[in-house]
């Protein structure tokens, strides 16, 4: 029998609530058995985008532009990565928020990596990456 190890989250109440309608939704026994496979969906993905292939991808930030110095971080973060952003869209969704979305092409690796920085800039709502193939 596998080992199981319970352990304690903390959860902004409105995401838990959002997260059990998600679990309801989609059926899942409970919270856990959704926490699993989300967990186990994550690590393949990002044992993949460890990898040493040369992938396309796209990185997609929202965030508000009146934030201090924050589009100024990104945009340091992208010129400093120019080898690996190949085009970039920007849309001004509201007074407040701004969509910008990177084509990129290198190294998987190196792509997570400019990926993760970009997303995890203090002051990005939500960042996602998505790596596909350069088709070849
Ligand atoms: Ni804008």
């Amino acid at each position: 029998m596998e080992r199981v190890t319970r352990f304690g989250v903390s959860l902004d109440s409105e995401l838990l609530d959002r997260f059990d309608k998600f679990v309801k939704r989609k059926g899942y026994a409970n919270r856990s058995k959704a926490i699993e496979s989300i967990i186990r969906d994550y690590l393949i993905q990002s044992e993949w985008e460890m990898e040493e292939k040369e992938v396309a991808g796209t990185i997609t930030m929202v965030y508000n532009h009146e934030k201090t110095d924050l589009v100024d971080i990104l945009t340091d973060i992208q010129h400093q990565h120019r080898d690996l952003v190949v085009s970039s869209m920007h849309v001004h969704l509201d007074e407040h928020n701004c969509l910008e979305v990177l084509a990129t092409r290198g190294k998987s690796s190196d792509i997570r990596e400019i990926a993760d920085k970009l997303i995890c800039t203090k002051g990005v709502k939500h960042g996602k990456l998505i790596i596909t193939t350069t088709g070849h």
